[in-house]
């Protein structure tokens, strides 16, 4: 269901009064074949960590004004662009989520070597599905990073509180994976179709490899700056709200405020590992282990918070620590740390330039 609106002092958390901006009154045309009663969201990336959450959220009986909305798994790939069209003209979609693309394995350092292939398919492949779209009036969500910003003492110190908002634009090109992501937001400036979501160092309720705790919980050592992160169960609701509204443009997509690496692991250990131990080193010392840079930075959720008033969206020390109660009353497991960081060290010595392995988005 699309949000209603709220008045600002419903926000949690919220640091200054919102514009008299919410989300849009519903809009897409049904195409004659899509029964009133039904409407298709097309997902690409839907075997993907994002997708597939977004996959079983939609699943769980998401409705939009009393209508069902129904989940397609997209087949085609996003730099084939005859395949992109058949099935956009086959499936008659009324939006399709992109949470497609190469994220780079074991991290982001990966696309340092596949540069080309990265361009083919997240900057060639989703401008083709942008205008493939676009032609077709069909709303597109675009789940994207904000790893393309990197703190400034100018304008964006890091621990003031100033975070990058929606009208920057990218100031941090240190990895393939950034450059381009950054360049490709810019681009998607040009249709007036495309909401561009800027995720940030996912979080999500089990400790699954691409878990940005899995990832910082298996380093050896870590470095300890506050950066904006996006915790899954808070966030994904509130972009398929956007998404049926028919919201478009970019949009800052993390809880509110900061968290600092230790903080989080001190909650890892609090609430699922009370052996847990771990060492940070600085940033220099991390970038002699890195084949390229990592962003950190802070992003100004506002507009966010704007748009789906009547959407709870706590503060990110609150809402980590909230993931981390539902996985104790889960049970969930405490990670081999052990055996996964002395596998680390062992690979660590043959390729330094690759190591630690993780995820994408590594700071
Ligand atoms: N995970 C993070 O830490 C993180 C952080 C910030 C932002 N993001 C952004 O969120 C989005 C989703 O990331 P993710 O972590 O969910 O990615 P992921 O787990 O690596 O999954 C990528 C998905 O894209 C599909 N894919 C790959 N190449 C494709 C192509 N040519 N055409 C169509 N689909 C293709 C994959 O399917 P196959 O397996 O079939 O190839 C898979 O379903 C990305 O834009 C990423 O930049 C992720």
């Amino acid at each position: 269901m699309p949000a209603s609106l709220a008045t600002p002092d419903e926000h949690e958390h919220a640091s200054t009064t919102p514009k008299k901006e919410t989300l849009p009154e519903p809009s897409g045309e049904l195409l004659p074949t899509q029964a009133s009663s039904r409407r298709i969201v097309l997902v690409y990336g839907s075997t993907g960590y994002v997708g597939s959450q977004i996959m079983r959220l939609i699943d769980s009986g998401e409705t939009f004004g009393g209508i069902v909305v129904t989940a397609v798994r997209a087949e085609s790939r996003l730099e084939y662009l005859r395949d992109v069209e058949d099935e956009l003209d086959r499936v008659r979609p009324w939006r399709v989520i992109n949470c497609g693309g190469l994220t780079g394995r074991p991290t982001v350092d990966g696309l340092e070597t596949q540069k080309a292939a990265a361009n083919r398919v997240n900057v060639a492949g989703m401008l083709l599905l942008a205008g493939a779209c676009l032609e077709r009036s069909v709303n597109l969500t675009y789940i994207d990073t904000g790893c393309i910003f990197e703190y400034d003492e100018a304008a964006h110190a890091i621990g003031t509180g100033v975070g990058f908002t929606e009208e920057d634009s990218p100031n941090f090109f240190g990895s393939w994976y950034s450059l381009q992501k950054g360049v490709l937001e810019t681009l998607l400036r040009a249709y007036s179709n495309v909401l561009t979501l800027r995720l940030r160092m996912p979080i999500d309720d089990d400790l699954g490899p691409r878990n940005f705790v899995s990832k910082i919980v298996r380093y050896d050592r870590v470095v300890n700056i506050p950066n904006s992160m996006s915790v899954l169960p808070d966030l994904l609701p509130l972009a398929l709200d956007m998404t049926f509204a028919g919201v478009t443009g970019i949009v800052n997509f993390t809880n509110p405020g900061t968290i600092s690496h230790n903080e989080v692991l001190a909650l890892y250990k609090q609430y699922v590992d009370p052996a847990f131990v771990w060492d940070n080193f600085t940033e220099h010392e991390q970038s002699l282990i890195l084949a390229a840079g990592r962003s950190n930075n802070e992003l100004d959720t506002t507009k966010l918070r704007t748009l789906n008033p009547t959407r709870r969206l706590p503060h990110i020390k609150h809402a980590v620590e909230q993931c981390f109660r539902r996985m104790r009353d889960a049970g969930v497991q405490p990670l081999d740390t052990d055996a996964r960081k002395a596998a680390s060290r062992a690979a660590a010595q043959k390729t330094p330039s690759t190591m630690p392995s993780g995820g994408e988005d590594l700071p």
